[in-house]
């Protein structure tokens, strides 16, 4: 492979820790070891530095997963950040393996996480469900996972995404030329004793696995979506956020990135959210008790936390009072540092766990009384989720590019419809076309007609244009929807 900082050791061979994209277990039954895991794939950790200028260049206080060390690892954040500052807009890019029903909350970890992203840098974002993968990994049929995939999209959306700049996909259902092209460039790339190396595939895998990691990569390349990005493959740099899991299919995206003519994308990574039975590796999907799902009622919630989540007290009240509670193995303490917004309220509680003055019980009550809430909202978002919905996530309709970015999100649009019947169908309107230098065509996408930055007053003509066009399509609707109720008479 070419791409030597970021090249394997995969882990597999120097250690008795497992990460990959499907097994993830610590040594001996311990933690796992982020520093190690770190050092083994090569990617660089995230400073308070880093913290701080993602502060300034946003001008938005860091979401607590970031200041609390949960999204610890990155590639290339840096180089995001520095074009974003140059003025260069970017992508985000993440994704679900449709498995199971529902979301349990690690997985909600990334997807507030890139939420946040896309709110602070005013970002697009696409988002692949991989019901392709889950065929193929588990014992499930892929009409099945195609169900699912649409049930979990309903649980994504319900994190609240902003519709005018997400794209939701399912592999199975968007399979498409320029999604194909891109997967087939990668595959041509990589040999079958790289991803061996990489995933840890073996004779016995089957050929759908071993040639699955393309599509997962292939995403990390704009012209997948043209009705989004356009056609060019470096219109826009990708930022992946993640957990450290999805690592491997990343760092091979990054490998083949400049040999298929694209950039390579960045990734801000995240540690696992425990189980709740002990921090020993990732949340089980099968195991209904070693996770609390998004889907849980409060009386499950309760019942679980009480009856499984991992405690770091002591065996006896006294010994409590006198030893302090373990914060390195208390679950409760561990989940509230993911879901506890106040910091003030968390390091009183840490102090007086571990000085004893808390009790176990106590610590797991606090942790009841913060996950009652996080999940009856967003069950109510979830309510509120219908097949409509979901579909205009999916939905190819090209959109408006400048639209996607910063301030111009609102004017989602504003072209009039000249420019719209002009637009090549299929492909976002306005967005850079092919070759050229990627800057110079996202300014003319992002400024005003005569190529300069786009004035006050031309970004007011844009939204009063984008009123009325609103104004006319919304009488337009009722219309139609009154004579449709009087042929219905
Ligand atoms: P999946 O469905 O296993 O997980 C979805 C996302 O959740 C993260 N994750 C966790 N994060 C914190 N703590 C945990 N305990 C935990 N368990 C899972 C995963 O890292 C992932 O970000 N193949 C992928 C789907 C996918 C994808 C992507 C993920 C397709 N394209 C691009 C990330 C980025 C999968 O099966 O994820």
């Amino acid at each position: 492979m070419t791409d030597a900082p970021d090249a394997p050791p995969t882990g597999d061979e120097s250690s008795e820790q497992v990460v990959t994209p499907w097994d993830v277990e610590g040594k001996d039954g311990e933690g796992i070891d982020y520093d190690k895991l770190v050092r083994d794939f090569g990617c660089s950790t995230i400073d308070e530095k880093m913290i701080e200028r993602i502060e300034r260049v946003t001008g938005v206080r860091a979401h607590p997963f970031l200041r609390r060390g949960m999204f610890f690892a990155h590639r290339e954040l840096d180089v995001i950040l520095d074009a974003y500052e140059r003025g260069e807009k970017f992508y985000l890019y993440t994704g679900r393996g449709p498995s199971s029903e529902s979301l349990h909350l690690g997985h909600l970890i990334p997807f507030h996480f890139t939420k946040w992203l896309q709110d602070a840098f005013k970002v697009p974002l696409v988002i692949q469900l991989t019901d392709d993968e889950k065929f193929l990994w588990k014992d499930l049929t892929l009409e099945e996972c195609g169900r699912l995939a649409r049930e979990n999209a309903k649980d994504i959306i319900a994190c609240g995404f902003d519709p005018k700049r997400t794209f939701i996909f399912s592999d199975v259902q968007y399979m498409s030329t320029p999604l194909y092209q891109n997967m087939m460039k990668i595959a041509k790339c990589v040999t079958l004793n790289q991803v061996r190396g990489i995933f840890g595939f073996t004779g016995e895998s089957n050929i759908g696995q071993v040639g699955f990691p393309p599509t997962q990569a292939a995403p990390s390349f704009p012209d997948c979506f043209p009705h989004m990005f356009g056609e060019s493959k470096t219109s826009l740099r990708c930022l992946i956020p993640c957990a450290i899991d999805q690592d491997p299919y990343f760092r091979m995206t990054r490998d083949v990135a400049p040999r298929i003519g694209g950039y390579k994308p960045a990734l801000i990574e995240s540690r696992f959210f425990p189980a709740l039975k002990g921090e020993s590796g990732k949340m089980s999907a099968s195991d209904a008790t070693s996770a609390i799902y998004v889907t849980d009622t409060p009386k499950e919630i309760k019942s679980k936390v009480n009856k499984y989540a991992f405690s770091g007290g002591q065996l006896t009240v006294e010994d409590h009072r006198r030893l302090g509670g373990d914060l390195n193995t208390d679950i409760s303490w561990k989940w509230l540092n993911f879901f506890l917004d106040d910091d003030e309220e968390l390091a009183k509680i840490g102090e007086e766990y571990s000085s004893g003055r808390m009790l176990s019980g106590e610590i797991k009550a606090k942790l009841i009384e913060t996950l009652i809430p996080i999940c009856q909202g967003h069950q109510e978002a979830r309510e509120m989720v219908t097949e409509e919905t979901i579909d205009a996530f999916m939905s190819t309709q090209p959109r408006v590019f400048a639209s996607l970015f910063g301030g111009m999100g609102d004017v989602a649009g504003a072209l009039d419809e000249s420019v719209a019947s002009n637009a090549k169908p299929g492909v976002a309107i306005g967005a850079p076309e092919p070759e050229g230098p990627m800057k110079k065509q996202q300014d003319k996408a992002q400024t005003g007609e005569d190529g300069g930055q786009m004035s006050k007053s031309q970004m007011k003509k844009l939204l009063k244009e984008q009123q009325i066009a609103e104004k006319k399509r919304a009488k337009a609707e009722a219309k139609a929807a009154a004579a449709a109720a009087a042929a219905a008479d």
